[in-house]
């Protein structure tokens, strides 16, 4: 997990991605000092990528009234700061995902009733169909042709800001039941036109605005797309489906599928499990021989060296033990006693304590094995 890797001219020191996580912080769609914090901290913390929360192209497209977006110059000089401080700083590099709600869109912050509609100051939803995500909410509109080209230029706008604002990396959100995600799946796709029934007729629109992004989109930087790769419910996308949807991305320029799956349905059962999504970004990688991003319940590094080293993906994108601690990868190489990570200067004293204090406890637990079995231990 600590080798490096290159993505078109991306250098990455190491394969460990802060996967993006909404932070309900941001006003009128700007990122402030909570982010700078937030993300500064990650990427002082070992991880190769660091990548922003889903931030999206337009007003409407917000999950929440505390989500980010890219549509004015003030959000791109917010942005700038973050992605200067990150570049000045730390040799992490830092990534954007872009994305739009869809259905899922005019929803209370992560830590109220995630989900639900707001309780007042709800705006108007759109999706593929007109297909709410569960009973309480909105039912959207089906975008017409025009909403698409609106939309389609939207993002290409935002694209462009993002590498204004000195983005190394770029996701495109078709995941989790979001607006793209809602054409891919065919729960939330009942669409009769050009755009809905097939597998090639549901990606059709995410692929149109994916390719739009890429033109705009400097050719040297790289570009992932996050995929719901199994819907967990009767009559959604399988992993199966997940192979032929990366097949199509990579074909339209995609770098690397970063292979998350469900909240696509609140009819989804998923089957939960330490890297349980990981078999999905395996068949990925391999079938259509492609880089994978693996994300899902990996929490140490013997999950990810595991997940590297059999060649299951090529990236590990970790989320909730990022919440815990902002240097995860530091501390899981000093658990390894590996010195192939960078410490920030000013923390150097630091890092030498640690490494000190934890061979002095591994030498302790052999010792006390020995004692107790000699015959065990080699
Ligand atoms: C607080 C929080 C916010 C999240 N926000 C996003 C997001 O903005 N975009 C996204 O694609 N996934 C988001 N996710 C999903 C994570 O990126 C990740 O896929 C998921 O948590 C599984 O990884 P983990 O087991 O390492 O936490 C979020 C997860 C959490 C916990």
């Amino acid at each position: 997990m600590l080798l490096p890797l290159r993505v078109r001219g991306l250098a990455l020191k190491n394969r460990i991605v802060v996967s993006p996580m909404a932070q309900y912080k941001a006003r009128n769609g700007e990122v402030g000092d909570w982010h700078l914090v937030h993300l500064g901290a990650r990427a002082l913390g070992g991880a190769g990528l660091v990548m922003v929360e889903m931030t999206s192209p337009v007003p409407e497209g917000r999950i929440t009234p505390g989500c980010p977006g890219l549509w004015n110059d003030a959000q791109q000089a917010a942005f700038r700061r973050i992605v200067d401080f990150v570049h000045g700083e730390s040799s992490a590099r830092i990534g954007l995902q872009l994305g739009h709600s869809g259905p899922k869109g005019s929803t209370q912050l992560g830590w109220e009733q995630i989900d639900e509609p707001l309780p007042s100051g709800n705006w108007p939803l759109l999706s593929a169909s007109a297909v709410p995500y569960g009973p309480q909410n909105q039912v959207p509109q089906a975008m017409t042709r025009a909403d698409m080209d609106a939309m389609t230029a939207a993002f290409v706008a935002a694209t462009r800001r993002a590498a204004a604002a000195g983005f190394d990396w770029l996701e495109l959100h078709g995941a989790h039941g979001y607006l793209l995600s809602a054409f891919i799946c065919p729960l939330t796709n009942r669409r009769s036109d050009e755009y809905g029934g097939s597998l090639e007729n549901r990606c059709r629109y995410p692929l149109e605005v994916f390719s739009a992004m890429r033109a705009a989109w400097p050719a040297e930087r790289p570009m992932s797309v996050r995929i719901s790769a199994h819907d967990w419910a009767p009559g959604g996308n399988t992993p199966d489906d997940a192979v032929a949807i990366a097949r199509l991305f990579k074909e339209a320029g995609c770098d690397v599928i970063d292979v998350s799956s469900g909240q696509t349905t609140r009819e989804a059962r998923p089957v939960y499990g330490r890297m349980y999504q990981t078999p999905f970004a395996d068949r990925i990688r391999n079938e259509v021989g492609m880089l994978t991003m693996a994300v899902g319940a990996i929490s140490e590094a013997d999950h990810a060296n595991s997940i590297i080293g059999a060649g299951r993906a090529d990236l590990c994108a970790i989320a909730r033990p990022h919440l815990a601690d902002p240097a995860w990868t530091l501390h899981e190489a000093a658990r390894l006693q590996t010195r192939a990570v960078d410490w920030p200067n000013p923390y150097l004293s630091g890092r030498d304590q640690l490494y000190r204090e934890i061979a002095r406890q591994q030498a302790m637990q052999t010792a006390v094995q020995v004692a107790a079995d000699p015959a065990e231990v080699p």
